[in-house]
């Protein structure tokens, strides 16, 4: 199954490290990052999962759940996440689903068969408080993510749901943002009073709104 922009996340339960989970239960009314990895006991997995871990309070502050995914056990991931922490200075302080049938794996569309057809890719879906898919992104086994851009997304995504912006290319928090081309200079001038910087009708840049 394809799974878009704009889709609701398939729930499911799972064994995890942290216990059965209900998918949707378990990360109500928050956002969630759900990632797949190819396989426990691996060098590029390793460091994302270590890093993953350092940033939990990143994820905290922006009310965001994690939870990672291989086809691999519940004790497989246990007995590798004192690897984690070994190597990488951080064990895994979010769940990591156990998924040695696949189910988890299939629904989400995380085995791509002509890149392996046994092992998840590295596969990531940010969902939004309404179990809606904000983001997807898909990586090959040989390529860590990185996990910066994700928190960058995210506080892209949290800012336009709550104002009549979008962010430019490479933005950070912080940073200038545009406002959307669909407001009218009218409608924008009661929601930007202190004016926007117009290098062009369709390119208006504005102060990022609270800052
Ligand atoms: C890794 O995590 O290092 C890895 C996993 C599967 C294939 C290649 C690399």
């Amino acid at each position: 199954m394809t799974i878009r922009l704009g889709d609701i996340a398939p729930n499911f339960t799972a064994p995890t490290t942290e216990g059965q989970i209900d998918f949707h239960e378990w990360k109500k009314g928050k956002w969630a990052v759900l990632f797949s990895h190819p396989r426990d006991f691996t060098p590029v997995c390793t460091t994302e999962l270590g890093y993953t871990a350092k940033l939990a309070k990143e994820f905290e502050k922006r009310n965001v759940k994690v939870a990672a995914l291989s086809v691999d056990s519940v004790e497989d991931h246990k007995k590798w996440s004192q690897d984690i922490e070994d190597t990488q200075g951080h064990r895994p302080n979010f769940p990591l689903i156990g998924d040695k049938e696949k189910t988890v794996a299939n629904l989400y569309d995380m085995i791509h068969p002509n890149a392996n057809d046994t092992l998840t890719v590295r596969s990531l879906f940010v969902i939004d408080p309404n179990n809606k898919v904000r983001l997807t992104i898909t990586y090959p086994a040989s390529t860590g993510r990185n996990f910066d851009e994700i928190l960058r997304v995210i506080d892209s995504l949290q800012l336009t749901d709550q104002h009549k912006v979008a962010t430019p290319v490479n933005w950070k928090h912080g940073e200038d943002v545009i406002i959307v081309p669909a407001l009218s200079n009218d409608d924008a001038k009661k929601l930007f009073p202190n004016g926007w910087d117009e290098k062009k009708p369709y390119l208006r840049v504005v102060k990022q709104p609270g800052k």
